[in-house]
């Protein structure tokens, strides 16, 4: 999936707050070996990394753009690599801290995924991971509804993003079947406040949006987006718009 790292650092402050969040969960010891998954531009890595005493920092990413921008946060505790969250969970490597933050809602299955992230953490080591939860927010349902209908689910051929984020009692309930000692988590809302719903739907094209635009032609493609304008400005009228986005958070050591 193409990412545009200009489109989804429009929203920096807002995007960064859960951030500070994990990094305050975070047990810090010295010289930890740390890896971020979906890392995006690294710039968070770097933050993370300058958090931590004599740490290693490797941020991985399956997207080029984004890793593009990683150059200007590498220095000689933080390094990047281009490649999968799926393809390092199934590396030996093993990590004092597996951090990810807004990238674990990209990759499917997680009842398989979380198990696999809890392998590559050493012992006494920790998993901080945040990431929104899609299915209870309304920008992503309104997404869902769109891609069932005519003429939508025929240019899209049926195929809609079928979020695997799930229920934060399931990742409780996964953490300590996989051996987690002590765990938080945890969902919090991160209230938005938007000139207005076109500045909502500018929220959303950084992210969610994505995976459905590059499956459409221009032409169905600018259909889809006026039609989501629509529906975020008939449900988000008027100047500011509120939007409570809820995102789950869970730490835990091993
Ligand atoms: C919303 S951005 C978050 C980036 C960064 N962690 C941050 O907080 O700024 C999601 C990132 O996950 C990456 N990503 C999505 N699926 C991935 C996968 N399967 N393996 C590795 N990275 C992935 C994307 O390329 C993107 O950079």
């Amino acid at each position: 999936m193409a990412w545009n790292p200009d489109t989804y650092n429009k929203f920096k402050a807002e995007r960064f707050m859960p951030f500070y969040d994990c990094l305050n969960l975070v047990n810090i010891r010295p010289a930890m070996q740390v890896i971020d998954l979906g890392c995006g531009t690294g710039e968070l890595t770097r933050k993370l990394a300058d958090t931590l005493p004599k740490a290693q920092v490797l941020g991985i990413d399956s997207s080029e753009e984004m890793l593009n921008d990683s150059v200007a946060f590498t220095n000689e505790a933080v390094k990047f690599e281009l490649r999968s969250i799926e393809e390092q969970v199934n590396r030996p490597a093993q990590w004092d801290l597996v951090f990810s933050n807004a990238a674990i809602q990209w990759v499917d299955n997680h009842h398989e995924l979380i198990p696999k992230i809890v392998s590559i953490i050493k012992p006494n080591g920790q998993l901080v991971i945040q990431l929104p939860n899609q299915n209870q927010n309304l920008s992503n349902q309104l997404l869902d509804i769109l891609a069932d209908e005519a003429p939508f689910n025929t240019a899209l051929h049926g195929w809609k993003r079928k979020s695997p984020v799930l229920d934060i009692e399931a990742y409780a309930q996964m953490l300590f079947e996989n051996g987690s000692k002590e765990m938080t988590v945890f969902e919090k809302i991160y209230p938005l406040v938007l000139k207005d719903a076109d500045a909502l739907f500018d929220w959303v094209s950084g992210t969610a949006l994505l995976p459905y635009l590059e499956r459409l032609e221009a032409q169905t493609k600018e259909h889809f987006i006026a039609e989501y304008k629509t529906r975020l400005r008939s449900r988000f009228g008027g100047s500011p718009v509120f939007y409570p986005f809820k995102r789950i958070i869970m730490e835990a050591r091993f």
